[in-house]
């Protein structure tokens, strides 16, 4: 009989206020600007790990479908798992399945929610300690912005520093801290264009707006980090929306110039401008993706929804509160 040792994991998304845009050139996944994100209830990903000695490769199931072994989510899978192979003393191949209750690969951060549960649903099947530091640094050296995902609520993630291997998210506020309210606009349904990863190497690699951009992000990190220890939403929106509009723009300035926008995101970015001129709080931030992401209050929330539907190219809109970080699912007795 072939002995399998599986546990699951669910893992929610986050939305960076203060963006992670850019790697260290000295290696380890290490992101070159601090950043800060809110961890969301609402949307999440399930992940189940199950090491099995009558495999010979990894499999990933994403979505009810085998993916290729060849394919990039397939390798990125097997890199972690090679990690926890390493670190458990395990040989067995295993197999991953996984689904997210929102789209996928759309700039809707589905791998900080997809590395955050493979991260932990990986360590518990294999018996490693689950602490969330140690899922956190293990999420983190196959996608940054997973690391944040490991704990709920209001979470930062320092830069690297040279000589850094391991780095852990570390949680600043609880999920209840400050109820606010976030109303995602969904301006395209598929996936993005050009990944994060890719899109982070062009733009260092080719922008001249690159250096400055690593040179603002840190005050504008202190500024996100200040204003939501503050609970100011004017405060955090003027910084939060200068962090997204800085990572933009040294996109946009490389060559060749990568635009992760469409009109219908230009048209929310100026809904949400009018709706703040009409005394409606409201503040927004984008990711590597055309959708805009809109924080309000829960009280603002509806009027802010149907503001955002009205306009043109809006498809539908998904609205989420902060949330808890990731965990194993009940069932999931680890390894
Ligand atoms: O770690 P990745 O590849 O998911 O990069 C995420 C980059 C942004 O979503 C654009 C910003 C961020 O901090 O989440």
């Amino acid at each position: 009989m072939t002995v399998v040792s599986r546990a699951t994991a669910i893992a929610h998304p986050n939305i960076a206020l203060a963006k992670y845009w850019g790697k260290r050139a000295d290696g380890h996944n290490l992101p070159a600007v601090p950043s800060l994100s809110v961890t969301l209830a609402g949307m999440a990903t399930t992940t189940e790990v199950a090491f099995d000695a009558s495999l010979d490769r990894d499999e990933l199931h994403l979505g009810g479908a085998a993916l290729p072994p060849d394919a990039e989510a397939t390798r990125r899978v097997a890199g972690l798992l090679d990690r926890v192979r390493a670190a458990s003393g395990r040989r067995e191949r295993a197999r991953v399945v996984s689904r997210n209750d929102f789209p996928t690969a759309a700039g809707l951060a589905s791998s900080a929610s997809a590395f955050a549960a493979l991260a932990l649903a990986a360590s518990a099947a294999a018996g490693l300690p689950t602490a969330p530091a140690l899922v956190s640094d293990l999420a983190r050296k196959t996608s940054v912005s997973a690391a944040r995902s490991a704990f709920g609520g209001f979470v930062e993630l320092r830069a690297g520093r040279p000589g850094d291997e391991a780095l852990a998210a570390t949680p600043l506020a609880p999920e209840d801290h400050w109820p606010l309210a976030v109303v995602i606009a969904v301006t395209r349904e598929g996936p993005k264009d050009v990944g994060s990863s890719d899109g982070m190497r062009h733009t260092a690699m080719t922008s001249p707006y690159f250096p400055a951009w690593v040179d603002a992000a840190p005050s504008l990190f202190d500024a996100v980090r200040a204003a939501v220890l503050a609970r100011d939403l004017a405060a955090l929106g003027a910084a939060a929306e200068a962090s997204a509009l800085c990572m933009h723009a040294s996109s946009i300035a490389a060559s060749p110039g990568l635009l992760y926008w469409t009109g219908a995101t230009v048209e929310v970015i100026a809904a949400v401008r009018r709706l703040r001129a009409q005394g409606t709080p409201a503040f927004f931030t984008i990711d590597a993706g055309p959708h805009v992401k809109v924080f309000t209050t829960p009280e603002a929330q509806a009027a802010v929804g149907a503001a955002l539907l009205a306009v043109p190219g809006v498809l539908r809109t998904i609205t989420a509160v902060p949330g808890g970080g990731a965990r194993l699912a009940p069932s999931s007795g680890g390894a």
